[in-house]
């Protein structure tokens, strides 16, 4: 069972954006998953860094993509960037503490925000690189 769809909804015709968001897919299903079967916390939690760790690598791909092409609205989209990775770390914080329990709710937000990211963002962003090399 999945709890995100790798689907013509969210591919955007860029071969390594695409590529690697095809991989927090996996990643984000992968975490739903565990938490669903009821996996130990230290598996859990293993899978969120995972989770945060290639996210960032991904995102620091995009923002390298945007600055080499002089992506003019590459400040709002970092910025999305940023608090994302400030929410899912403050939530990994807050279930080392004790202060917030492992539940589905954490994968419906990494589900909504990654589409809603890709389908909006991500496309305005591909959509311009695309134009900028020609195809479009
Ligand atoms: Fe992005």
């Amino acid at each position: 069972m999945s709890i995100l769809a790798w689907d013509k909804n969210i591919i955007l015709d860029h071969p390594i954006i695409d590529q690697q968001h095809q991989k927090l897919v996996i990643l984000v299903n992968e975490f739903y998953e565990a938490i669903r079967k009821k996996e130990a916390n230290s598996a859990i939690m293993e899978l969120l860094q995972g989770l945060i760790d290639y996210t960032e690598f991904h995102f620091k791909d995009e923002q390298n993509l945007m600055r080499l092409n002089q992506y003019p609205d590459y400040l709002p989209h970092v910025s999305e960037h940023r608090k994302f990775v400030a929410h899912v770390a403050d939530c990994y914080t807050r279930i080392s503490e004790g202060k917030l329990v492992i539940s589905l709710e954490i994968t419906s937000f990494l589900r909504s925000w990654l589409v809603e990211h890709i389908k909006v963002t991500d496309k305005k962003l591909c959509t311009f690189l695309a134009q900028k090399s020609g195809k479009q």
